[in-house]
């Protein structure tokens, strides 16, 4: 792919000749800086660095939106790869965070050619049907201006434990739970019915007045600290997180399973229930959903021979790119 722009740079006037189209100077500019100062490989964490401050996150976050609008309508055959391969990392990552053990290739195979893999028992199997299935769900959701209410909790909860845990599966705790290596000790099930009649008044006062972002992660986070279901909080509630998310227009947002990721997920919900300080998750999401937008961008923005699209993006990394220049 990355050689291909190289090819196209190289003999950019000759390419724009034989294709009979021509690529507006912004762009040409931008794929000359990926040439010029990213070694041909374009990264736009050069462009926009890792901050410290949560508003500085959510300003770039806000510019990558704005950005990936740019390139709207997203349609096009590379676009539904892209959003089938996002889907695969993610069903695949949100699942082997809470202990599944099939590697991506085998979540890919078991997704797209409905095979199944020797040695995983039928419910590692189940988990990512279901998680997948649920994902889909969630996105005819969006599709159809569906509002975030309580019976669209219960379903996805529901797709997520078919097959697996029937008699649980859309239905609230009628148990105590506990989160294994965690000091937050959800509250008793006595107290969920109340609990979960705030979370849903706290989205209605709160659906229209804060930031997308903060948002989402505030309905993740509330739903993982009350710990409504005796299983499947976990996956449930990064789909809610999804579902704003995606109502919104911002792309699916993966919380990777590798490297420290999923420690720094924990640590950050921990700090948020015992210290009372939700600063470190906010910023860990708004740093997560900015590592999708970059993710989308990085494939859209050099791919696809549409010349006429992502002219604010363009603009916008000449533009960080010359204030890094003069700092
Ligand atoms: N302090 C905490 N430490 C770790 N995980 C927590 C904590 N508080 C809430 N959680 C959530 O609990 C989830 C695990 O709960 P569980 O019901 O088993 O969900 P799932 O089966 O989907 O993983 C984690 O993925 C995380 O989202
Ligand atoms: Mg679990």
């Amino acid at each position: 792919m990355i050689k291909n722009i190289d090819k196209r740079l190289n003999s950019i006037d000759t390419f724009e000749k034989k294709e009979n189209i021509k690529i507006p100077d912004t762009k040409k500019k931008f794929l000359q800086l990926i040439i010029t100062e990213m070694n041909n490989k374009l990264n736009l964490l050069n462009l926009f660095p890792n901050e410290e401050k949560l508003e500085i996150i959510l300003e770039q976050v806000n510019d990558l939106k704005k950005s990936l609008d740019s390139f709207r309508p997203l349609e096009g055959v590379h676009i539904d790869k892209l959003n089938d391969y996002f889907d695969e990392v993610y069903t695949y990552d949100s699942t082997t965070i809470e202990g599944n053990t099939l590697t991506l290739q085998e979540t890919a195979l078991v997704l797209n050619k409905g095979v199944t893999i020797g040695g995983k028992s039928l419910r590692e199997h189940f988990e990512i049907i279901n998680h997948k299935e649920a994902l889909d769900h969630i996105k005819e959701i969006v599709k159809n201006n569906e509002p975030f209410n309580k019976m669209i909790l219960l379903d996805i909860h529901h797709l997520i434990l078919k097959n697996i845990d029937v008699n649980s599966a859309g239905k609230y705790r009628n148990i105590d739970v506990m989160i294994s290596g965690s000091q937050h000790k959800p509250p008793t099930y006595l107290q969920v019915q109340n609990l979960m009649d705030e979370y849903f008044n706290f989205y209605e006062e709160n659906k229209d007045k804060l930031n997308p972002v903060i948002l989402a992660t505030e309905m993740h986070e509330r739903l993982v600290t009350i710990h409504p279901f005796t299983d499947g909080n976990g996956r449930t509630s990064r789909l809610i997180m999804n579902l704003i998310l995606l109502q919104h227009g911002f792309p699916v947002t993966n919380i990777s399973s590798q490297n420290n990721s999923r420690e720094d997920y924990y640590n950050c919900l921990e700090t948020a229930q015992t210290k009372d300080d939700k600063s470190l998750f906010h910023k860990f999401i708004a740093n997560n959903v900015k590592e999708a937008l970059i993710k989308y961008l990085e494939i859209i923005s050099v791919n696809g021979d549409e010349t006429t699209k992502g002219e604010y993006f363009y603009t916008k990394c000449l533009e960080y790119s010359n204030n890094k220049d003069k700092k």
